[in-house]
């Protein structure tokens, strides 16, 4: 069935991409590219709810300055969905590394930082956007930030040509 290809991704612009005013510069590109935004919020995440979204990361070196950097802002939440659309919006993303991302992916076009730097001044890695790395992490990652009624089904003009 050749809908089964078609997945929900969790995408999370971090408080880097919203205090810097690039939140519409992100979203166009992922409109641009034909998938749809079925879900999407404002959400300012404390402590408590950081350790639930990074639970595979709280125990590793780097996670202190995670959590800071995460909690430092609201940030803007999404679930977005299209053919394979894990996949692909974790191309667009790019590089965790903005220095090691390639041009023409939302870090390595927008962002510079390095870990090596990031780690020297005991910080977060500005990357500015989250993007789950699996079918199975996006299913968790949605149903922790969105209710089902904050999720939305309805049709786009692309699925005229491309479903
Ligand atoms: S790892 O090394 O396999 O745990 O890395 P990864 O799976 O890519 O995810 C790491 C997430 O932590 C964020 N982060 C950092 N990673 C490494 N070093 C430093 N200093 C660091 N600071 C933050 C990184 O951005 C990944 O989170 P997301 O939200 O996916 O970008």
């Amino acid at each position: 069935m050749a809908e089964k290809l078609i997945q929900r991704t969790f995408v999370m612009l971090k408080p880097d991409a919203v205090q810097r005013g690039i939140v519409g510069n992100i979203i166009t590109r992922i409109e641009n590219a034909g998938l749809k935004i079925v879900g999407m919020k404002q959400s300012w995440a404390d402590s408590e709810f950081s350790k639930k979204h990074y639970s595979d990361h709280v125990q590793k070196p780097f996670y202190k300055g995670l959590e800071e950097f995460i909690t430092s802002g609201p940030v803007i939440a999404m679930v977005v969905e299209g053919i394979m659309a894990v996949e692909i919006v974790r191309k667009m993303v790019g590089s965790t590394e903005p220095r090691k991302a390639l041009p023409g992916t939302i870090r390595g076009d927008f962002a510079h930082h390095a870990y090596e730097y990031a780690d020297k001044k005991g910080i977060a890695i500005k990357n500015l956007i989250h993007a789950s790395d699996s079918e199975e992490n996006a299913k968790k990652e949605i149903s922790l930030w969105f209710k089902d009624d904050e999720l939305h089904t309805y049709k786009t003009v692309h699925e005229m040509h491309v479903f």
